[in-house]
């Protein structure tokens, strides 16, 4: 394996947690959503969380095919990624923004690597990334339709 590879399978690691602390605030919405927008907001977060349920398999197995083991602990997702906790108790409009913002923040964190995936030669994982950074750019969409 070489250094560039593990540059890679070392960026994709806060990807990893990103998208999994997502998934946790995905649900956070999906099960505390009140108010007029329960329906479509309950609805939406379902078919997020079941998308990136297996995104979240395929980027640690990128990261294990790449060399380097999966991190797979809470404790180490906090410390990798940057994405908070939801709150529970937030109005429905917030709670559509602040996940909104997180799909963004994902978004921005993959858009550089696609590039040094590339230039490492690493094709594979420059088109699971451009596969990711494609629906979170499209979830911003949705959400923010949602609450515009
Ligand atoms: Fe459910």
């Amino acid at each position: 394996m070489t250094n560039a590879t593990n540059i890679i399978a070392d960026a994709l690691k806060p990807v990893l947690a990103e998208s999994v602390q997502l998934y946790v605030l995905t649900q956070n919405v999906h099960w505390n959503v009140v108010g007029p927008l329960f329906q479509p907001v309950h609805a939406l977060t379902e078919e997020q969380y079941l998308e990136l349920a297996p995104a979240i398999d395929e980027i640690a197995e990128r990261i294990r095919t790449l060399g380097s083991k999966a991190p797979a602990g809470l404790a180490a997702f906090q410390s990798l990624g940057d994405i908070a906790d939801g709150d529970e108790n937030a109005a429905a409009e917030a709670m559509v923004k602040t996940l909104s913002a997180a799909h963004h923040q994902l978004a921005e964190r993959i858009r550089p690597i696609i590039g040094q995936a590339a230039e490492a030669g690493d094709e594979v994982s420059a088109g699971l990334l451009t596969d990711r950074l494609t629906v979170h750019e499209k979830a911003q969409w949705m959400l923010n339709a949602m609450v515009a």
